[in-house]
């Protein structure tokens, strides 16, 4: 492998096994990315014969990002069922092979799936949604832990062409009810409880307090996780356990076209509500695949383990249909990183023998904290690649990675992708790109980042800018549920006829990109994304608020920390009591991941002349940066900001 070209000090080449072996070495990586360029109708089609169609598509791509004639549709007049494509044509080589690896919270408890009993219990699912009314296009809402029901119960609704709305089960009722509601779902599929870290989640109570709000649910379908005693409503809940002793385990798979509805999955934007966003059957499904074999270098049978939870895009994408899709053998990881020890992943590794470990920066910053000892004392012999994603790694845990867990054979591939983006966008390839930590190097073929300045300009070579797509990919999400309009304005006014992604990024001389993090008021905490309007909303719910503002600051293990200015109404006292109540409050109006690092009561907030609050100013305070304050004469009252230098909380 020649990188000669490559300039920075700190470059690690391909290793010469991994360009023998992989599936795209860089003489490939570049002959598709020349290919997807001079002949592109030709490249996606060839693409797409990855999948099982039921009935072969004329055209591939059919795009336009401008406004007046905006459209996104791919393969759109072939027909194809997803769990077909992630189950059945797996059956008649691999009935036998394991599907699903589950492993528990408990170290002790794992069990398995294999593609034969996959299908079965898809097909059970698939006719209890029937037997319960659901019919295709229906909205099915999922809150459910990380068990082999869940990728079960996302299965079958693709196997009826019902569309699933994976609610994360650390999120609260509210949150869980405004998902119900958004997208008019009638039937949600729940467990007793979920257990993480040996804690238990009450997720049927939750459910119960959610309804409350929705009217319109009809249906509970309730899997036993941990057999505990919760309330049924009489009409309303049942067990999937009993449900299932009545239907089949055949299913017909019912023929959707490419660009059906396959889920929607809420997401955090910089304004308002969570978005829905929509992803479709054919291209969605095409991208995951596609990416988690060229990404991960994936050939069927191999054991992959993704550790995110299916709540999330990347638990949908590589814990469940770019995997299965593959014929692979997937890891489904109930529990967390460092319990009952920090040396579970690494146990869980040697255990089933992983090939191939999918994680968030998050994670690694965490186990770093614990020394080279939890991992030194397991093998990790079986490991051959390692993956990140969800936030920008840091160098220093990247080299970690690297040299303690994957002893410096295992490349790692920094995935920079989005749940808007259906799967990975940009990507070192193990067998193709020499790697620099902390870059997710550069794009798949076919794809077309374009760095822009503040009013849409190209710019070229080594630079920072505004990160955009100037063209489609299969996996792109195709609007926000209900409100299409909202899709168009978020993600192609900014920049006309460009998707923007709400990212910034650097590109170095050798086209290497370097993520920097949002440039919109969207956060990262933990590798999860979270509007800072969304917590904002939150506070001020609470009686005893009257403002809030929040802004993200850099936290050594979280990525981003969430930090709260908060005004409180005229009569209230400002108590440390008050501080811990309000992050007990956002925790439980939202979820746990959202509770507030820090709270910092303040009497004024810095607005300009026209009330706009300027959070410039707020996130150099949160950030500890009171020399850079810039500018605050444009400022209403430029006093306040004393006081909030004065008061600053430290975390
Ligand atoms: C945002 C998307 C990708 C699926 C999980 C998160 C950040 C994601 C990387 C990376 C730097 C990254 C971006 C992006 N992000 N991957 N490898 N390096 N930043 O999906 O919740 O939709 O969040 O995560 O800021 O916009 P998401």
């Amino acid at each position: 492998m020649e990188c000669a070209q490559v300039s920075d000090s700190e470059v690690f080449p391909v290793p010469e096994a991994w360009a023998k072996r992989a599936l795209m070495d860089a003489a490939g990586f570049e002959a598709a990315t020349r290919r997807v360029d001079q002949d592109p109708e030709g490249y996606w089609t060839e693409v797409a014969q990855r999948l099982d169609w039921m009935q072969p598509f004329t055209q591939a791509k059919d795009v336009s990002f401008h406004r007046e004639d905006f459209h996104i549709r791919w393969f759109a007049d072939g027909v194809l069922n997803v769990s077909v494509n992630c189950i059945d044509r797996h059956l008649p080589e691999r009935r036998d092979q394991v599907a699903i690896i589950w492993e528990s919270d408990d170290p002790e408890v794992y069990d398995t799936v294999t593609y034969g009993q996959l299908h079965a219990e898809v097909c059970r699912m698939a006719n209890v949604l029937k037997a319960r009314g659901v019919r295709k296009g229906d909205r099915v809402t999922i809150y459910l832990p990380m068990i082999p029901a869940a990728a079960v119960a996302m299965l079958a609704c693709a196997r009826i062409g019902a569309v699933h709305s994976v609610v994360f089960g650390g999120f609260s009722p509210d949150s869980l009810a405004g998902r119900i509601q958004d997208c008019d779902s009638r039937i949600v599929i729940t467990a007793d409880e979920g257990v993480r870290g040996g804690k238990t989640v009450p997720l049927k109570l939750n459910v119960d307090e959610a309804l409350k709000d929705c009217p319109g649910v009809e249906d509970v379908i309730v899997v036993r996780r941990t057999q505990a005693d919760v309330p049924m409503t009489p009409g309303r809940d049942a067990y999937y356990s009993e449900l299932k002793k009545t239907v089949s385990d055949t299913c017909d798979p019912e023929p959707m076209n490419a660009e059906d509805p396959l889920f929607i999955l809420y997401t955090s934007g910089s304004t308002g509500k969570p978005k829905g966003v929509l992803h479709t059957t054919g291209g969605y499904l095409t991208w995951a695949a596609h990416t988690h074999e060229l990404v991960f270098d994936y050939r069927p049978g191999e054991v992959f383990w993704c550790t995110a939870d299916i709540g999330w895009v990347t638990g949908h994408s590589y814990v469940v249909y770019g995997p299965l899709a593959n014929a692979a053998t997937t890891v489904m990881f109930e529990g967390v990183p460092n319990y009952p020890t920090a040396s579970r992943f690494w146990e869980v590794c040697d255990k089933h023998k992983v090939e191939i470990f999918y994680t968030a920066p998050t994670a690694i910053r965490a186990l770093m904290r614990d020394g080279d000892g939890p991992v030194a004392r397991t093998s990790r012999k079986s490991l051959r690649l390692l993956g990140t994603v969800g936030e920008p790694i840091n160098p220093e845990a990247w080299l970690w990675y690297h040299r303690v867990v994957g002893e410096e054979r295992c490349p790692i591939v920094d995935t920079w992708w989005q749940t808007e983006t259906g799967a990975c966008l940009m990507s070192p390839l193990p067998g193709a790109t020499p790697l620099k930590p902390g870059s997710c190097a550069k794009p798949l073929p076919g794809i077309m980042p374009q760095l822009v300045d503040a009013d849409g300009k190209e710019l070229f070579g080594a630079i920072s800018g505004n990160l955009c797509l100037t063209d489609s990919w299969p996996g792109q999400m195709r609007t926000v549920y209900g409100d299409h309009e909202r899709f168009i304005t978020t993600y192609f006014t900014t920049y006309p006829g460009k998707y923007f992604t709400g990212d910034g990024a650097r590109r170095d001389a050798d086209g290497y990109y370097w993520i920097t993090g949002r440039v919109d008021d969207v956060i990262n905490v933990s590798g999860h994304r979270l509007g800072t309007a969304e917590i904002e909303s939150a506070l001020v719910a609470n009686e005893h608020v009257a403002e809030a503002a929040v802004v993200g600051y850099p936290h050594p293990v979280k990525g981003q920390g969430i930090y709260c200015f908060v005004t409180l109404k005229a009569d209230v006292a400002p108590t440390d009591i008050l501080q811990a109540e309000l992050k007990g409050w956002v925790r439980r109006e939202i979820g746990p991941f959202a509770a507030p690092d820090v709270v910092q009561f303040a009497p004024g907030l810095p607005k300009t002349r026209s009330g706009k609050i300027m959070r410039r100013i707020l996130r150099k305070i949160a950030e500890d940066d009171l020399t850079n304050l810039g500018d605050t004469s444009t400022l209403a009252d430029p006093s306040v900001v004393d006081d909030l230098v004065n008061n600053r909380v430290t975390a």
